[in-house]
């Protein structure tokens, strides 16, 4: 696991963007892995800028997000698929056929989750995947518990994450109860992983995935089997590292 601790979260955001325009750049038919939630927002606006202003060309990209509610189509406004129009897609020249959701309102659930994982394989693998983490240690909607192998999957969400996704409804109870996520091992396959956190929010959890033990309880730590994973970090989220002050000096940060 590589570590990049930076003292503010724009700089994080800033970082991680550049590093995705980067790899779009380098290999126009770049197969990304896509998250959401309020971290990845001001990432997203940072693409758009290397998009509008550096001309980094979307063209040949080809995306997988991570998850999706399940009963919330590609039009419900709380749903990833309108997030994703709403902060990347409507504002870069990508190809949208070449983008991909969970169908989280497919009448098959198993069978939308077996062709997910087909089409990640007939895409040639993902490149790079972005990820959040959730106060709990989720990586997509992994909750604690989930297989540290486990594959593309409609699961149960916690409580924790009703918790802290809730908010982002319009209507808090609207919230669904259950989502399809890549599994853990479909994530730990990508070639490699750039996860985000920033706030103090983060702090306990983030130390738990570097420095604990890698367990079910919390899947995030799975990361630590990743042959090339970056984790970036604001100093509130770096805060609760018992060997902190190493890793600034290892990564010069
Ligand atoms: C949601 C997503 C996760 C994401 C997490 C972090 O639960 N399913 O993929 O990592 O949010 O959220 P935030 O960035 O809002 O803290």
């Amino acid at each position: 696991m590589e570590l990049v601790i930076l003292d503010t979260e724009a700089q994080v955001f800033e970082l991680a963007a550049r590093q995705v325009a980067q790899v779009v750049r380098q290999t126009p038919r770049a197969v990304l892995g896509l998250a959401t939630g309020r971290t990845m927002e001001a990432v997203y606006q940072g693409l758009v800028r290397a998009h509008r202003d550096e001309g980094v060309d979307f063209s040949g990209v080809a995306t997988f997000n991570l998850d999706e509610y399940v009963g919330l189509g590609p039009d419900d406004p709380n749903g990833y698929c309108r997030y994703m129009a709403r902060y990347l897609f409507d504002h870069v020249n990508i190809d949208l056929a070449q983008t991909h959701l969970p169908d989280g309102v497919a009448d098959d659930l198993e069978a939308c989750c077996a062709a997910y994982e087909a089409a990640i394989v007939a895409a040639g693998g993902i490149d790079l995947q972005l990820l959040g983490i959730g106060v709990n240690g989720h990586i997509g909607f992994n909750e604690p518990l989930s297989g540290l192998h486990s594959r593309t999957r409609p699961v149960q969400l916690s409580e924790a994450t009703i918790a802290q996704n809730q908010g982002l409804f319009d209507i808090p109870e609207r919230m669904p109860r259950q989502a399809l996520t890549m599994g853990i091992g479909t994530i730990l396959e990508a070639r490699e992983c750039l996860l985000l956190a920033t706030g103090a929010s983060k702090a306990p959890v983030v130390a738990q995935m570097i420095e604990g033990p890698v367990t079910a309880l919390i899947p995030a730590t799975a990361l630590q089997f990743h042959p090339r994973c970056t984790v970036i970090l604001d100093a509130a989220a770096a805060a609760d590292l018992a060997q902190r002050e190493s890793y600034r000096w290892q990564t010069g940060a």
